[in-house]
């Protein structure tokens, strides 16, 4: 069945989102790489590198319907943050912005009967819940530690190893 129009340009504006995702998270890598904060820079970066992939998926997903990708602008990101919490704080809540925009993509390709797309897009709303997942309990453990320098440099080593 041949894939509408809306439907293309919503997966193009969400390749754009995917790509803007994945400068956010490149800024708040270098941030905390400048910080000293090294795991936690390495955390953001692989997480910049997991957002590429999500709009490769996206751009693949286009190719193999027959249609049109269109390669976006990216967004320039925020560059400073107060501290770490912060960062994680506002890739929680980008997150969750994230998640209601698969959402949106969801609520129009069960409009449209558009059985494909809805099952491409199970494998967004599962990762979804594995990203606010994963930044939500940085956000926890950070905001549980206060300032408590020891116990940040402690998750900034365990962020090391992902
Ligand atoms: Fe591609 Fe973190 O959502």
């Amino acid at each position: 069945m041949h894939i509408s129009d809306s439907m293309v340009a919503a997966i193009n504006d969400q390749i754009k989102a995917e790509f803007d995702s994945a400068y956010i998270y490149l800024a708040m890598s270098a941030y905390l790489k400048d910080a000293g904060l090294d795991g936690m820079s390495h955390w953001m970066y692989k997480q910049y590198k997991e957002e590429v992939e999500h709009a490769e998926k996206f751009i693949n997903y286009l190719y193999e319907r027959g249609a049109r990708v269109i390669i976006p602008d990216v967004a320039k990101p925020k560059e400073t943050y107060t501290d770490a919490i912060e960062v994680f704080k506002t890739a929680y809540a980008h997150e969750q912005y994230v998640t209601s925009r698969i959402y949106k993509l969801v609520d129009l390709a069960v409009s449209e009967k558009d059985y494909a797309t809805q099952s491409m897009l199970k494998w967004y709303v599962d990762e979804q819940m594995e990203e606010e997942d994963n930044t939500g309990g940085i956000v926890s453990k950070l905001e549980f530690l206060g300032g408590d320098k020891h116990g940040i440099y402690t998750v900034d080593r365990e962020l090391s190893s992902r």
